[in-house]
């Protein structure tokens, strides 16, 4: 099944909104398979935002996303990149409709709370930026039976 890599940004940790956005992730049937609190600094940061480099606001990105601590995740499930993007909304909260993180949560056009990667090739290349393959946790909760409908081998 799909794995996406999830960073709740340094706005989401320092408002305390870290519990909150994981239950959304866990209420809708994502499995987490990996999480740890970290800062990030200049190197790590390049790295994540390398696509954005150049770009007029990459500066400004590279500073918010090394101003404090932020919790790095990884969510698996079907489709689980695109299902993650549909929960965070468009970039910036005032822009991003009810019922999403951004848009229920921030109101800011820079702090955004929350990355998530943005198709199979974006998963595959950040995912190991921040975690080790030992440190992605191999599981299968118990609920899960109920998470998906079965027909045959295909999750329904
Ligand atoms: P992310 O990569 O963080 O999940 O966000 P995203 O896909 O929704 O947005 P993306 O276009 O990839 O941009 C990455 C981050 O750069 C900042 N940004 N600022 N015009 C601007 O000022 C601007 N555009 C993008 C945001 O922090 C965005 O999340
Ligand atoms: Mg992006």
């Amino acid at each position: 099944m799909e794995k996406t890599l999830i960073v709740l940004k340094p706005d989401a940790v320092q408002r305390q909104l870290v519990g909150q956005i994981i239950g959304r992730f866990e209420q809708k049937g994502l499995r987490l398979v990996a999480l740890r609190m970290l800062s990030v600094g200049p190197e790590l940061a390049g790295k994540m935002y390398a696509v954005h480099e150049g770009k007029d606001f990459y500066q400004p990105l590279i500073e918010f996303i090394t101003a404090g601590p932020v919790v790095a995740m990884v969510w698996q499930g079907r489709d689980a990149i695109s299902v993650a993007r549909k929960m965070m909304g468009p970039t910036f909260g005032p822009d991003a409709p009810a019922g999403t993180i951004r848009g229920d949560l921030g109101m800011s056009r820079r702090y955004n709370l929350i990355h998530g990667s943005d198709s199979p090739e974006s998963a595959a290349k950040e995912i190991p930026l921040f975690f080790g393959a030992g440190e992605i946790i191999d599981y299968t909760p118990v609920g899960e039976r109920w998470i998906y409908a079965r027909q045959g081998e295909k999750l329904i």
